[in-house]
C-alpha cells in the first residue's frame, strides 16, 4: 500500500539566533550582571543572619538576590530546552578550530554555571551552610571570568575580524532566523 511521500529536505542551519533566545540572552544578560554587581549585599545579608539570626535591613537585598536568582535558575532552564531542541547558527567560519570549540565550550560553561549557581545559593541559604556559601562565591569568580572571555570573543569578532558574528545575537528581521530550505544538492529552495 502507497505510503505518503516523504522527499528528504536538509534544513541549514540559520544565520542567527531565532527571536526566543536573542530575548532570553539579554534578558539572562542583564539581570547576571545586576547579582553580580550586587551580590555583596547578600553576602552581607547571609553573614548577617548566620551570626545574628536576623536580617533586618538586609531583607530587601536578600529577597531581590534570592528572587532574581531564581528567576535566572527558572529562564536559564527553559533556554537550555530551547537550545537542545532548536537549531542554532554553526560556529564562526574562518576562525582556528580551537576557538571554536574554546567558544562553544563557553556557552556551556554558561549553562552550567547559571543552573548550579542559584542552586548552590538555594541550598546555601535555606540550609544555613558555609560551604554552600563558598561554592557559590567561587561559582560566581568563574562567571566573571567566562562573560570576560564571551566579552573578549564578541570583541575579537567585530572590532579585530569585523565579522558580523555579533549582529546573529542582536534582534534582527524575522526572516533572518529561520533555517533557509535546499535540497539533496545543497542548493535553496525557492
Ligand atoms: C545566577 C544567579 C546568581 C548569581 C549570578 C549570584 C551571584 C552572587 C554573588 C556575586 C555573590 C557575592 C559573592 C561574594 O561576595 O563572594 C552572591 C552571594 C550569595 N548568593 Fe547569589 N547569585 C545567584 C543566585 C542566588 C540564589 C538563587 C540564591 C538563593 C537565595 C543566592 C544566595 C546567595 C548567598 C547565600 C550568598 C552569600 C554567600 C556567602 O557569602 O557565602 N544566590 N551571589
Ligand atoms: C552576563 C553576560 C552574558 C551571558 C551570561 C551570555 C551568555 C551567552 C550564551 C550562553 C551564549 C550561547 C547561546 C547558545 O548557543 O546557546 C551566548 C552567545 C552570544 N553572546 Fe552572550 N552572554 C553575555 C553577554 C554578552 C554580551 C555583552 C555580548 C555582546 C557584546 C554577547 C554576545 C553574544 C553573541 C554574539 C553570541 C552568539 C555567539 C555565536 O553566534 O557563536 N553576550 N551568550
Amino acid at each position: 500500500m502507497p505510503t505518503a511521500t516523504s522527499a528528504t529536505v536538509d534544513i541549514a542551519p540559520p544565520r542567527r539566533y531565532a527571536l526566543n533566545h536573542v530575548v532570553l540572552h539579554w534578558t539572562i544578560a542583564f539581570l547576571v550582571m545586576f547579582q553580580l554587581i550586587f551580590g555583596h549585599d547578600m553576602a552581607f545579608a547571609f553573614a548577617r543572619v548566620r551570626d545574628t539570626g536576623i536580617l533586618g535591613t538586609s531583607l530587601g537585598a536578600a529577597l531581590m538576590h534570592g528572587t532574581l536568582g531564581s528567576v535566572i535558575l527558572l529562564l536559564m532552564v527553559y533556554r537550555l530546552y530551547m537550545r537542545i531542541s532548536q537549531p542554532i547558527p554553526p560556529p564562526a567560519p574562518d576562525v582556528p578550530r580551537a576557538v571554536q570549540v574554546a567558544g562553544r565550550a563557553n556557552h556551556w560553561v554558561f549553562y552550567a554555571l547559571l543552573i548550579a549557581m542559584p542552586l548552590a545559593g538555594l541550598a546555601a541559604w535555606f540550609g544555613r551552610s558555609d560551604w554552600l556559601g563558598d561554592v557559590h562565591s567561587i561559582a560566581s569568580k568563574l562567571l566573571l571570568l567566562s562573560i570576560a572571555a564571551h566579552l573578549a570573543g564578541a570583541i575579537y569578532h567585530r572590532f579585530v575580524r569585523g565579522d558580523d558574528i555579533v549582529r546573529r545575537m542582536a534582534p534582527g528581521s524575522a526572516d533572518a532566523t529561520e533555517g533557509r530550505s535546499v535540497g539533496p544538492t545543497g542548493l535553496e529552495r525557492q
